[in-house]
């Protein structure tokens, strides 16, 4: 399940005008289930004020190194000691090089020091002062003692300026958060690739044939199994979804390309997910230039020629095999059929009328001399958490 859901984490802001960002962040996360402690420096009080991480919390605002200690809260002792995260975002400058020096004399380098959790830090900053040797510097260390470094990403920046040094944005944060939180969880060591998407068949330069997948199915298992430690490859046609990440990223367009990726990045894998809808047909040829309005013709002929079954064409000997079946009639029975005939340890079998572009679904779990496991209608991202706990019983049957 989602790692942040009842995962205890601090989230330090810096000063720095992405501190606003900071809010959306926190309540993000707390509204993913997480219960955020927040920390403001100095530099960060000239920028927000503590009611409004107050008022998103529903705690007290951290700021102070020396605040009374009492039975419950042993100041930056327990606040380091009861976290599973330190995110710290914004980080400025200043902030990255006092973590870098170790610098303890206020509360975030305090817990920065005193914790054995995982530390997250998303740099924001002016386009030079990012680019500075200090700076560099500065995360090259904080890097070599394990703290993940996300963003900062390219574009307009306050000064004006278009440069380096925005903060990542608030879901690419909550990606990396999930990525580090998962780290060492049931499927650490094991890799995964799924597939993703309709896949585009080109009739000409602008015109393609293609079908209703959204994706989304594809991408909330990509983002399971991180969640629980996978390496994954997500293999994907172009959809509306922001990059999973903590994923690589392979972008394809046709089944054939889509092939081809399949092959390269499952040389190494334990599994593959083919979640993504594949054209059983493609046009046998794709005009080079765009086709044009016969003149008097009411009708147009196209011509269609079989594409590989990617899933049922790969043969790698312990490689865990999972599809899908989108089927409008005799599920059970069709989704069986598919199961045998393409080598598969599981099939996860839907209805298509419903299943395809949904946010949630229904499906029906088949596996080789098993009885159907009915799952009941849910979110993708509950699902694709029960596809990947099942894959992780696949994997444990499979292990020498
Ligand atoms: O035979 P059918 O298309 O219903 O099978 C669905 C499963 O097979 C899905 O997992 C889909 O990703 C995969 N598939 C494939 N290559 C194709 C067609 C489907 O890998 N050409």
């Amino acid at each position: 399940m989602n790692p942040l859901a009842s995962a205890s984490i601090v989230v330090a802001v810096s000063g720095g005008i992405a501190a606003y960002k900071a809010a959306d962040l926190v309540s993000s996360l707390t509204q993913a289930g997480a219960r955020v402690e927040v920390i403001l420096t100095r530099g960060a009080r000239e920028f927000i004020r503590p009611l409004t991480f107050q008022a998103l919390t529903h705690r007290p605002v951290h700021e102070d190194l020396f605040e009374p200690w009492t039975e419950a809260s042993l100041g930056h002792v327990s606040l380091a000691r009861d976290t599973a995260l330190l995110i710290v975002a914004p980080a400025s400058a200043n902030t990255i090089a006092r973590l870098a020096l170790g610098m303890a004399d206020d509360l975030l380098g305090a817990v920065a020091l005193a914790t054995g959790a995982p530390i997250l830090v998303a740099p924001a900053m002016e386009h030079h002062m990012f680019h500075h040797p200090a700076t560099r510097g500065h995360l090259t260390t904080l890097r070599g003692w394990g703290v993940t470094v996300i963003g900062p990403t390219s574009g307009r920046l306050a000064s004006g300026e278009t440069g380096d040094g925005r903060l990542a944005g608030v879901p690419e944060i909550i990606g990396a958060a999930r990525q580090v939180l998962g780290r060492g969880g049931p499927l650490a060591g094991r890799r995964i690739v799924v597939t993703a998407g309709g896949t585009r068949e080109p009739l000409d330069p602008v015109r393609y044939l293609t079908n209703g997948s959204s994706g989304l199915m594809g991408y909330a298992i990509a983002r399971a199994a991180i969640d629980v430690g996978a390496t994954v490859s997500l293999i994907s046609t172009p959809v509306v979804l922001p990059a999973v990440v903590g994923a690589e990223m392979v972008h394809v367009g046709t089944a054939l390309e889509m092939a081809t990726a399949v092959d390269e990045q499952t040389a190494r894998a334990d599994v593959l997910v083919m979640a993504a809808a594949v054209a059983d047909f493609r046009p046998a040829t794709a005009a080079a230039h765009k086709v044009k309005k016969q003149g008097g013709t009411a009708t147009m002929t196209l011509d269609l020629v079989l594409n590989p079954d990617i899933l049922a064409g790969l043969d790698r000997p312990g490689l865990i095999k999972v599809g899908f079946a989108a089927e409008t009639d005799d599920l059970v029975a069709n989704a069986r059929a598919k199961l045998d005939a393409k080598g598969l340890a599981m099939i996860v079998a839907n209805d298509a009328r419903d299943a395809i572009g949904s946010p949630d679904n229904e499906v029906v779990l088949l596996t080789p001399g098993a009885e159907p496991e009915y799952v009941p209608r849910m979110d993708k991202d509950d699902l694709a958490a029960i596809l990947i706990a099942r894959v992780g019983t696949l994997l444990a049957g499979n292990r020498p």
